[in-house]
């Protein structure tokens, strides 16, 4: 049996803590806590770890490069930290690219779900009664699951039924359905959150929000798919930690928590408003001639929007952040941070850009 956990030694697992939102989450974390923190990530072409250089020396900060699909390397890890919870936000993330390799998003977003919660299942029942009956499980999930909504639908809430549309999309409902199982069928404690989509500091350079920054200051095509008329519910990323961070202190087992920035936006208005504001803070070019429209994403979902009363109501949650407060810290952030985004722009990422966009 594990030793029963002392203050002192309470810690928590988070995976895919290189990437966008679990950086970010690790960041806020370490911020506003002493407990210690173990990231456990793959480094896949989407994680920077020059992005957490400003915590790789705290003591309170472990790095674990391991495979979330590695059982035995799961288990290792949870016996070797004995976190009292974990975060997993480690994923496969991009529509377009489970388009063109739908396979990957299979093997990391459900073996790789299904890999760590038995893992952490095992972990779990090996502690104290005490000990067990306050470990966690949340299960970083998406709004994607829920399929597409008309022009007048209600927004999604935890009712809404699964009808993914993408491979993202649908190997993130394989990953929900797990979690949901794993608290069914073992007791275990598990929560899942689905969000709409993030903006903010330190996202990849592939997402619409990111993508248009850095293609404006750059000078090149900003590419619209289809009519550009596709709504998504824009939250800044440090909104969607802190409601990650409320369900992890107050959510129940076994349920689900949406979370959304009440920001629906068609994105030409989104790409308009990165315009004005690089215009506002680097002036001297009319960055929306540079605005281009190319062949739609295949399967385009046309609106997502959030009802997340829920956790308004439960757990006190709102943003704190509306999107023009948001957006424009984030143009801050990328015209400040030009070398962050040089150390993104690989050969590999110049590889996905022509693979996306040539045949368009
Ligand atoms: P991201 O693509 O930026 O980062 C994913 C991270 O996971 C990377 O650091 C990568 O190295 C790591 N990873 C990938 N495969 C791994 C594996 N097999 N083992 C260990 N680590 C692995 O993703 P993100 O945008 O930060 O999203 C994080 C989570 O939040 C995902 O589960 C995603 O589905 C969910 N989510 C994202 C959004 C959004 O708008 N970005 C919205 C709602 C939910
Ligand atoms: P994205 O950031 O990929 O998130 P998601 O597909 O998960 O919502 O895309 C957001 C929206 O922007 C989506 O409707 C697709 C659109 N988009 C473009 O119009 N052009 C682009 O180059 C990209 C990457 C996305």
């Amino acid at each position: 049996m594990q030793q029963p956990r002392t203050e002192s030694h309470r810690m928590i697992l988070v995976t895919g803590g290189c990437g966008f939102i679990g950086s970010n989450f690790v960041l806020d974390w370490l911020a506003a806590h002493d407990e210690a923190v173990v990231n456990v990530d793959l480094l896949t072409y989407a994680a920077n770890p020059d992005t957490l250089a400003s915590v790789a020396n705290d003591p309170r900060y472990a790095f674990e490069r391991a495979d979330v699909c590695d059982l035995d390397a799961m288990r290792a890890l949870l016996k070797k930290y004995a976190p009292r919870a974990v975060v997993h936000f480690a994923a496969e993330s991009h529509v377009d690219r489970s388009i063109h390799g739908p396979l990957d998003f299979v093997r990391t977003n459900v073996l790789g779900t299904g890999t760590l919660l038995e893992a952490a299942r095992g972990y779990w029942k090996s502690l104290s009664a005490q000990a067990a009956g306050e470990f966690r499980f949340v299960h970083v999930s998406t709004d994607e699951v829920f399929g597409t909504l008309g022009p007048t639908d209600p927004k999604f809430d935890e009712h809404s039924q699964y009808q993914p549309n993408s491979p993202y999309s649908a190997s993130k409902a394989g990953s929900d359905h797990l979690a949901r199982a794993y608290f069914h069928t073992y007791g275990m404690p598990v929560m899942v959150t689905n969000c709409s989509n993030n903006y903010g500091p330190r996202q990849f350079p592939e997402k619409l929000i990111p993508l248009m920054i850095v293609n404006a200051i750059a000078g090149k095509p900003l590419p619209i798919y289809g009519d550009g008329m596709q709504i998504r519910d824009w939250l800044y990323v440090s909104d969607h930690c802190s409601a990650i961070r409320r369900v992890l202190e107050g959510g129940n087992p076994g349920e689900l928590y949406l979370v959304g920035g009440d920001a629906e936006m068609p994105n030409r208005d989104v790409v308009h408003t990165i315009c004005s504001l690089l215009a506002k803070h680097r002036p001297g070019r009319d960055y929306t001639q540079q605005i281009t429209h190319v062949t739609d994403r295949p399967g385009h979902d046309r609106r997502y929007a959030i009802d997340f009363s829920k956790l308004q109501r439960e757990l006190a949650w709102k943003p704190a952040e509306n999107f023009a407060s948001g957006i424009e810290k984030t143009v801050l952030w990328y015209l400040q941070n030009e070398q962050w985004v040089a150390s993104v722009q690989s050969g590999d990422y110049r590889k996905w850009v022509e693979t996306n966009y040539q045949q368009r």
